[in-house]
């Protein structure tokens, strides 16, 4: 590790990286400073990315990854909400992704029927796993540009904001992050742990609890590459005073009946009304819990506020505070077809990964960031593992505004559903394990 008083440029931050040296507090501080300013050319970044990709970083580079990208924007400070004179507890949520994971929907108000203030800044979807933002904007007039004083307001006032996070939250992140895209980097657990946590840590929460999921709709499919990027997580949450947890959560199956936009928004007001399909239930109260754990409610029973309506009322100040008509029609798409079972039997499963890239073919998600998106797009899945189907049965119903995708979906779920003969097919809990400081 090269001493705080040497000269740094970028050839000897990128030359150290590349022998596996360490780098030192120093060497992050500026590489990343100096990149942001247009310093460090992204030639010399992209190179340095792929240095950290293969040799890895250790805690203390992270956690100084981290702070490096926090500085380059504006820390907010949540600590003065209050509500009746008394301080509000801040409690968020962060998922690495997953198809059908409509979770934030419910969680949100949710939690902050008990009084807890909860920050949700959230994004847009890429790729086969779909946005908040874009599922929120199917409802009529519902808006996700907040001001800082707006948002801020909302948390005083209802508790529950989901909204864009401001350009000005790590912007670091934002332009490394366009860069690994394109150069190959993005899976390294440093950097995609430094990435979400810089973001999570400057918004400004109080507490995190975070769903760092595997399986084939994850980001990262293998278990143990999900529970390392969690413990990673943890430590820069817990090290930057932000109380953190995780929960490992299983994505091999789509989560729910739903993926798409307008199609999942219907399917969390069913959960927010009480019903709604099992495992998205789960999920809700798993993260319900362990959110309301970490603000000090640990005797409180979010299933209660699901049950007497108060997480929907919630949910409908919610909703109006942010523009949105929460007695809107939701978008219905013009088109639909339907997948039939090719075979008698009980479903074995269904690879969340194929689900979700139909759902995006069919006009759900973007290719590239700016694209718009379909709000009536989506998939409706009818038969789930362990269910029995006879050939001809509907397991998909595809939503478009435009039927000349539907083929691309049709042969993006051909491989997707197993059924198998004779076999009794017992879905296991979502909730694999819990992982704390
Ligand atoms: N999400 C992020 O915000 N950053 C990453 O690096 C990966 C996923």
């Amino acid at each position: 590790m090269i001493r705080d008083d040497e000269v740094i440029h970028a050839v000897s931050v990128i030359a150290a990286k590349r022998d596996a040296h360490e780098l030192s507090d120093a060497q992050i501080s500026w590489v990343i400073d100096a990149y942001t300013r247009g310093e460090v050319a992204a030639e010399q970044m992209s190179s340095l990315l792929m240095a950290i990709v293969l040799r890895g970083m250790g805690r203390r580079e992270i956690a100084s990854w981290t702070r490096a990208m926090i500085d380059s924007g504006r820390r907010v400070d949540l600590s003065g909400l209050r509500r009746d004179g008394r301080p509000l507890v801040t409690v968020d949520k962060h998922s690495t992704g997953g198809v059908g994971d409509k979770i934030t929907l419910p969680l949100t108000p949710l939690v902050a029927s008990f009084g807890v203030a909860v920050p949700q800044l959230s994004g847009r979807g890429l790729g086969h796993t779909g946005g908040t933002l874009d599922k929120l904007e199917a409802i009529p007039g519902w808006r996700s540009d907040l001001s800082g004083d707006e948002m801020v307001a909302q948390l005083e006032g209802v508790g529950a904001v989901v909204c864009a996070a401001g350009a000005d939250l790590a912007p670091a992140d934002r332009m490394l992050y366009a860069l690994r895209d394109v150069t190959g980097t993005v899976e390294s657990i440093p950097l995609i742990a430094s990435s979400i946590m810089s973001k999570k840590i400057a918004e400004g929460t109080g507490a995190l609890v975070l769903d760092v999921k595997f399986g084939a709709g994850a980001f990262l499919p293998d278990v143990e590459d999900a529970r390392s990027l969690a413990e990673t997580m943890v430590e820069l949450g817990t090290d930057a005073g932000v109380r953190t947890s995780a929960l490992l959560t299983d994505m091999n199956t789509p989560l729910g009946r739903a993926v798409g936009n307008a199609v999942e928004v219907a399917e969390s007001l069913k959960v927010l009304d009480g019903g709604g399909p099992a495992d998205v239930v789960e999920l809700t109260l798993a993260l319900a819990r362990e959110m309301l754990d970490a603000a000090g409610l640990s005797a409180a029973d979010p299933a209660e506020h699901l049950a007497n309506g108060r997480a929907m009322d919630s949910w409908r100040a919610m909703i109006a505070a942010q523009g949105g008509d929460p007695d809107g029609s939701l978008p219905i798409a013009r088109h639909q077809e339907v997948v039939t079972a090719p075979a008698e039997g009980v479903i074995v499963s269904m690879d969340a990964r194929a689900v979700g890239d139909a759902a995006w073919r069919l006009g759900a998600g973007r290719s590239r960031p700016g694209e718009s998106v379909q709000a009536e797009a989506g998939v409706i899945i009818h038969a789930k593992p362990g269910d029995r189907v006879r050939t001809g049965d509907a397991l998909f119903t595809l939503h478009t505004q435009t039927p000349e995708r539907v083929a691309g979906a049709r042969s993006a779920l051909v491989d997707a559903v197993v059924v198998g003969t004779d076999r009794e097919v017992t879905p296991g809990p979502r909730v694999l394990d819990r992982v704390t400081a």
